[in-house]
């Protein structure tokens, strides 16, 4: 309940109907996403690690940051287009990585690159995608990015950054936090020996629309890694669970400095959470980091990327990128990690829900919000560009903390 409610009264609820311009908010999407897809899919994408204590804590570090805003500053040209990777985007934002989405409709892969296209803003692709990185490397004018995960043997990687380069793929993320699967046990709830469960088959069959949308032509396939995998363990949740299990838990810096001979573009490693980390990474070679918790589904009880944010920056200073993700739901979202340091930020669940609602639109549409919204904000904050942001426009929530580089000086008399 609101407190701008009473007693519940007036009565609100989000809009899940089909006209996208109606849909005013990230929350109005993600509503619409929770009338369409069945119950075990919506585990998956909404779930975080054990006690989802790191999931809550991604949005609550969001609300111990207060805006400070500025006021008579001339925003009538003001727009949020910035640099990701030194080319200019729309906004700061690129489409996180995000694997299985062939769960939420068939050609789920090539539909949100299609959205990210239209938004201009770059789209990360993962390994454990369901669409092939040249099918989506030919959606138009897409700046396509790939999300590497190791495991099996070398070859496997090298394969695949071979492929990512032939393809055009700008950029090289290799994520570093996954080796051993976050206990997801809502999901997990969902199954029985690794199968959907009576009641989930249940739950299933009252989708149709759904059924329809994504199982019509079978269960969605890891395109790109589905050939390593031994033949008798390639049905849907065998692949999964055994490539999961080839995921080598060894993984070091070593495997960083080989990828980095190999892959000549730029390159970010996507799980960093301590600041130790981001000060070795700076040797290592990459081009940035992507400071995440990944979504509070790996390490429960982890902080979130934003509290560690501004420590990270601080090390890094003008050496690397650093991005965020994790939490991201609005505009002043991505304001407050720009303020706090960001180079960019990486938005994961909300552009699904905009899938889940409505497809390639939907996700379109979820990137627009998050376009307006930024905008609007930036105007309401007196800041013209987003280089004029930083940690004086903020104050921690709660306190009366001023702004933190200015001091209080007085008028004599
Ligand atoms: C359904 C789902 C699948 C994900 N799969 C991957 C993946 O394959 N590779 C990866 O690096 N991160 C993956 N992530 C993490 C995201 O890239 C991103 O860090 C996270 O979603 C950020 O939090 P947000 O959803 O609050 O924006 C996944 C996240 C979700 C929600």
């Amino acid at each position: 309940m609101s407190i701008a409610q009473f007693r519940g009264h007036p009565r609100r609820s989000h809009y899940t109907g089909p006209n996208l311009a109606r849909a005013l908010t990230i929350e109005d999407l993600r509503a619409r996403a929770h009338r369409r897809m069945p119950r075990f899919v919506l585990e998956y994408l909404e779930g975080g690690a054990e006690d989802e204590a790191t999931l809550a804590r991604e949005r609550a570090a969001q609300n111990e940051w207060r805006f400070v805003p500025r006021t008579l500053v001339d925003v009538s040209g003001r727009t949020p287009e910035h640099d990701i990777l030194g080319v200019k985007a729309p906004m700061p934002l690129i489409v996180a990585p995000t694997g299985l989405n062939g769960v939420f409709c068939r050609g789920a892969d090539v539909a949100l690159a299609t959205g990210a296209a239209a938004a201009g803003v770059p789209f990360a692709q993962s390994t454990m995608s369901n669409d092939t990185i040249e099918h989506v490397a030919a959606v138009e004018g897409l700046r396509h990015w790939f999300q590497l995960y190791i495991f099996g043997e070398d070859r496997i990687w090298h394969n695949l950054v071979d492929r990512a380069a032939a393809a055009g793929c700008e950029a090289l993320v290799l994520t570093s936090n996954s080796q051993i699967f976050g206990n997801r046990e809502w999901e997990d709830r969902t199954q029985v020996n690794g199968k959907p469960s009576l009641a989930t088959i249940v739950d299933v069959a009252t989708y149709p629309a759904w059924i329809a949308r994504t199982l019509l032509h079978g269960m969605p396939v890891f395109s790109n890694v589905i050939d390593f995998v031994p033949k008798e363990h390639r049905g849907f949740f065998a692949s999964a669970t055994w490539i999961r299990q080839q995921m080598p838990k060894s993984l070091s810096w070593d495997t960083v400095t080989a990828i980095r001979k190999r892959w000549k573009g730029p390159f970010l490693l996507k799980g960093i959470l301590s600041p130790i980390d981001a000060q070795i990474a700076l040797d290592s070679g990459v081009d940035g980091i992507v400071v995440s918790s990944h979504g509070g589904r790996q390490m429960d009880w982890a902080v979130s990327a934003l509290d560690v944010l501004p420590r990270i920056r601080d090390i890094a200073g003008d050496r690397m990128q650093v991005m965020m993700t994790g939490g991201i739901r609005r505009g002043t979202d991505i304001l407050k990690a720009m303020a706090l340091g960001a180079d960019a930020v990486m938005a994961g669940r909300a552009p699904l829900y905009g899938l889940c609602a409505a497809g390639s639109a939907g996700a379109a549409r979820a990137l627009e919000i998050l376009h307006k919204e930024t905008c609007d904000a930036m105007g309401l904050l007196g800041v013209a560009s987003l280089d004029a942001l930083g940690p004086h426009l903020l104050a921690a929530s709660g306190t009366m903390a001023l702004p933190l580089d200015t001091k209080p000086t007085r008028r004599t008399a």
